[in-house]
């Protein structure tokens, strides 16, 4: 027994010494294993004379469950020291942001809808949408463009081949919603048009965004105004606008809104070709020929129209000189509003 307790004692120290994992099992194995110090000493028993046997046994028993829970406590340390070495070694932070990851941010033209829906939807606008693929009654006709109108030919149209074709302008979208709601009825409607027009200042699809109000009592002071508080509220400065007599024939009155040169301040600069103003939308009173294709009484309502070019209201916002640059997708140029404010 005296040799049973000093070949604990040993095994013991040895498992407090262990300095890795793989140290203690090969501990393990020299005393408990199948050929281990101990297990040799209990196959040894049989040599004992019987009287012997059960306290010797007995000893070898509780020698073996010491070693066992020893190794399982140095285990148990040794697999928490290497996390813990691994935690400190590594000093992750992880709030940190990734490396290498680029911000992204909304395409220009995006944000600037997304502005102006926003400027609008505080004034109690609702936002519409209508198809990009309309026939001629919605695109022309119901807007007082009968066939042969020379309005047509200022429109260069994309047909399909089944005689539909691809809108021309956001227009369609007041008579979609002149026919699905009574008035009172106040709505923009942002979206793709498409002509078949391409230079440095014209691109096969551009975005307008259209404007309608209808109600009893609209005249044409309230578009003015409400175009003027959108012109301020969009550029975030004071400007002056006027209106010049115009034509279109969904619209009796006409107008081209001007707005004062908002880089120049009306000063005269390159970009309003040195008159201090720029041409930036077309509006007028809704025509009553209008109305009568939608089935609205023109004797009872009357309302006003606008529509304006979206690349352009961006362009001037942002001072981006070349239409091209929004379609052309280069990164170069977008990364410049990543994460930007509208
Ligand atoms: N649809 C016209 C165009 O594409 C723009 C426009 C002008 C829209 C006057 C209107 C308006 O609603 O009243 O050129």
């Amino acid at each position: 027994m005296g040799e049973l307790d000093t070949l604990t004692g040993s095994a013991l120290a040895q498992i407090r010494a262990a300095g890795t994992l793989l140290e203690l099992e090969e501990i393990r194995v020299r005393w408990l294993g199948r050929k281990g110090t101990l297990t040799e000493q209990l196959k040894s028993l049989g040599a004992l004379p019987a009287g012997e046997r059960p306290a010797a046994g007995a000893g070898i028993n509780a020698a073996k469950n010491a070693l066992q829970l020893a190794i399982e406590q140095r285990r148990g340390e040794l697999a928490h020291a290497s996390v813990e070495q691994q935690l400190s070694s590594g000093a992750i932070d992880v709030t940190l942001p990734g490396r290498g990851e680029l911000q992204g941010g909304l395409h220009p033209i995006t944000a600037t809808r997304l502005r102006i829906e926003e400027i609008f939807r505080r004034a109690g606008y609702e936002v519409a949408e209508g198809p990009e693929i309309e026939d001629e009654f919605y695109n022309f006709e119901a807007l007082n463009i009968p066939a042969n109108h020379p309005a047509r030919a200022m429109h260069d149209t994309f047909y399909l081949k089944d005689g539909r074709l691809l809108r021309t302008h956001t227009s369609p979208v007041q008579i979609r919603a002149m026919q699905r709601g009574k008035p009172p009825l106040a709505l923009i409607a942002p979206g793709r048009v498409y002509r078949r027009d391409s230079d440095v200042s014209h691109s096969p699809m551009f975005h307008q965004v259209e404007g309608l109000y209808v109600d009893q009592n609209v005249s044409f002071a309230n578009l003015k105004a409400t175009l003027h508080k959108f012109m301020e509220a969009f550029f975030e400065q004071d400007l002056s606008m006027r209106l010049r007599p115009s034509y279109f024939p969904f619209t009796e009155p006409s107008a081209e809104v001007d707005i004062s040169c908002v880089l120049c301040r009306g000063a005269g600069c390159r970009v309003c070709k040195q008159t201090g103003w720029l041409e930036i939308a077309g509006c007028g009173m809704v025509h009553p020929q209008v109305f009568k294709a939608c089935g609205i009484d023109a004797e009872r309502y009357t309302g006003f129209a606008f529509g304006a070019g979206i690349e352009r209201l961006a362009m001037l916002r942002y001072g981006v000189n070349d239409l091209r640059l929004f379609f052309d997708n280069d990164l170069r140029f977008l990364a410049g509003f990543a994460g930007g404010r509208w």
